[in-house]
């Protein structure tokens, strides 16, 4: 195995298109995670969803709700099907982490899986983005595969990929260090219906930007 067999993140999910959808469709937390956002946010909420994929189930079911939802997604494949799938939403080709918004321009964002294949600092970067994007009171759903892994070469739907993540625990707090209150954290072990798909880890964080920013005191 060497460095050339490995992808990129835009790479593997112009790769995989469609068959993603098949195979990781409905996990349990990301379903919980809409459910919550659709209990928690006001009429017509803007709500950012960064690596928005195939736009289902999260776009869909926020803008089927009436939210004006923007998905970001790095891979050009994702966003023409997320385009098709969820005409009611919007959708841009572009890495996260050189997005740009207006402070407290969002009522939420949710971010499920997108931090996998990006630096530790890189991550971090974009959660202090998100708290200032954020409204005071705005919700930050987040959902990721919780393992203690830095750049390690791990297999995903039979292509080899580099994978960086952080424990429960580490990524609770660096959530927290971005300025978030954590309402509640969920984990499950979930089984995708594909060949070449092991059974993996999820973990959903639940957090609000603080309605006053206790840390200007
Ligand atoms: C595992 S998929 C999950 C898709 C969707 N959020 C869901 O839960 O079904 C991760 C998505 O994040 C996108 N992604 C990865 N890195 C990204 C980045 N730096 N900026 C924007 N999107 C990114 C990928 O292209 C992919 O569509």
């Amino acid at each position: 195995m060497t460095d050339r067999e490995t992808v990129t993140a835009a790479q593997l999910f112009d790769e995989i298109g469609a068959g993603y959808e098949a195979a990781f469709g409905r996990p349990p937390v990301v379903d919980a995670a809409v459910r919550e956002l659709l209990a928690a946010l006001p009429e017509h909420a803007r709500v950012l969803d960064i690596g928005s994929g195939t736009g289902r189930p999260a776009a869909a079911g926020l803008t089927a709700a009436g939210h004006r939802v923007t998905g970001l997604d790095v891979s050009a494949e994702m966003v023409r099907i997320a385009r098709e799938q969820v005409p009611g939403a919007q959708f841009h080709q572009v890495d996260v982490r050189s997005f740009t918004s207006p402070e407290a321009s969002w009522d939420a964002v949710c971010a499920f899986f997108p931090f996998l294949q990006m630096p530790r600092r890189d991550t971090e970067s974009v959660l202090a983005a998100i708290a200032r994007w954020l409204v005071p009171g705005g919700r930050f759903s987040l959902i990721t595969v919780p393992h203690d892994l830095e750049d390690a070469l791990v297999e995903f739907l039979g292509r080899s990929l580099r994978l960086t993540s952080f424990a429960p625990d580490d990524l609770i707090a660096r959530v927290r260090d971005a300025g978030f209150e954590v309402l509640a954290t969920r984990s499950e072990v979930f089984a995708p219906d594909q060949p070449g798909a092991e059974p993996e880890e999820h973990l959903l964080i639940s957090a609000r930007k603080p309605v006053a920013d206790l840390r200007r005191g």
